[in-house]
């Protein structure tokens, strides 16, 4: 590209974000998935138009065949260039290209995330990742010693430590249920918060997609509950947020925190908080601000000298999700889990950890062969056929965890079950 063009491109992404009318997104994407969108038949075989979504990802050419996109997801080739463009920008002088040019964007970008999550932009703060959100709102309640918090054995692990840590430095009590995944049953899993609440029980904390094995947890009837009973619900969204087709409030928690470079295929260290309006001024900050009781969820965003070209190519990542859509996106990423599992359990000695049901799963699957440990299952999958997956040996959790994502080939997925097959035959 001449110098003249690439100036153009540059200034163009800097000068309107990602939300001109000259995004990477529309430079890239906007033709192909212009013609993608008029293959699109309701009723039937859509594979041309995802194979259109799987060229806008360069990993969906990876030799390694990558089906661990519930840890991080790699983002499309128009994420990718703009954080090219934004970090050579940021090379010349960050403190004028950073500071002055690219925080510019924080605002339109705080607008689209909350139009993404049905919410108030006042309500929206962006961060790095679901860890840095959740622990915000877990150091930053007013808790008192003997409050109690209800979360679960099956919590993602940094919100548990952060829950002890309160426990040890503050005094609080954090009781954690356990479940027999997957249970396709809301009344069940509602009870068992409701017989675990007494009347210091201040918290409840739930994790909306179980990352150990998939289970999409009730968390609309458990935050009615709680909510009758005058207790606050805390949402860890890492696996939902961009994936499951909701809306932050339509949750009926008060706080939500999740990553962004998990199914929004953002850059990675993107994540986002998400505070119901009349709570942000109780809420501590985790790192100061001057104004630490303000109701202003701006406050949260005092982190110091970071990336602002990572924060800004989330813009691209929303253009690509706004493209597809999220009901699509949830329905195609659950045909995929599906499509293997079903085929994995006519393989003699295949078990299937996770409901098939879309109430009760999305893209996450559980799969282990009978005879075989988890690291086992993931050993061979990954030397003998460089499937990239994850061995999951946590409490009644002993399975392998494989997450497609959008980009995810069916001929990919019938690599992975010809695997299993291999794998079960020699067991
Ligand atoms: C349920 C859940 N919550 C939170 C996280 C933490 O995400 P991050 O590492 O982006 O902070 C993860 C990571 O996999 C997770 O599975």
């Amino acid at each position: 590209m001449s110098n003249r063009r690439s100036f153009l491109k540059k200034s163009a992404v800097l000068g309107m974000g990602a939300f001109g009318a000259d995004s990477i997104f529309s430079q890239l994407h906007a033709k192909s998935f212009e013609s993608a969108e008029k293959l699109w038949n309701p009723a039937g075989d859509n594979e041309q138009y995802w194979s259109v979504i799987q060229d806008a990802y360069t990993a969906s050419k990876s030799e390694i065949l990558i089906l661990n996109n519930g840890g991080v997801s790699p983002s499309p080739l128009a994420v990718q260039k703009a954080l090219d463009v934004y970090n050579k920008t940021a090379a010349q002088g960050p403190s004028y290209y950073m500071w002055r040019v690219m925080d510019k964007g924080r605002e339109p970008l705080r607008q689209r995330l909350a139009t993404l999550g049905g919410c108030d932009p006042e309500e929206i703060a962006i961060n790095r990742n679901a860890t840095e959100a959740l622990n915000t709102i877990i150091f930053g309640l007013p808790l008192q010693k003997g409050d109690e918090v209800i979360g679960t054995k099956f919590d993602y692990p940094n919100m548990m430590n952060a829950w002890r840590q309160r426990q040890l430095r503050d005094g609080i009590v954090y009781k954690q249920l356990s479940f027999d995944f997957p249970i396709e049953n809301d009344d069940e899993i509602v009870k068992a918060y409701e017989e675990a609440i007494t009347p210091q029980t201040k918290i409840i904390h739930i994790t909306h997609i179980v990352n150990w094995v998939g289970q999409i947890m009730p968390v609309k009837k458990i935050s009615q509950m709680a909510r009758r009973r005058g207790i606050e619900v805390i949402v860890d969204g890492a696996h939902s947020f961009a994936l499951l087709d909701f809306k932050i409030p339509d949750l009926e928690c008060d706080y939500f925190g999740t990553s962004l470079h998990k199914f929004l295929s953002a850059p990675v260290g993107s994540g986002m908080m998400w505070i119901k309006k009349d709570k942000i001024a109780k809420i501590w900050p985790l790192v100061c601000n001057h104004e630490p009781t303000s109701a202003d969820i701006r406050k949260f965003e005092t982190l110091g000298t970071r990336s602002f070209c990572i924060e800004q190519a989330i813009g691209e990542a929303i253009n690509f999700q706004e493209g597809i859509g999220t009901k699509r996106k949830q329905e195609r990423v659950h045909y995929l889990k599906k499509y293997w599992a079903e085929k994995a359990l006519q393989i003699p000695g295949v078990k299937i950890h996770t409901s098939l049901k879309p109430e009760y799963s999305c893209a996450i699957a559980g799969v282990s062969i009978e005879g075989l440990k988890p690291t086992e299952l993931d050993s061979k999958l990954f030397n003998d056929f460089k499937i990239h997956t994850v061995g999951i040996s946590y409490e009644s959790v002993q399975c392998v965890r494989v997450t497609p994502h959008v980009y995810t080939k069916l001929s990919d997925l019938d690599r992975f079950v010809g695997a299993l097959e291999k794998i079960a035959k020699k067991v």
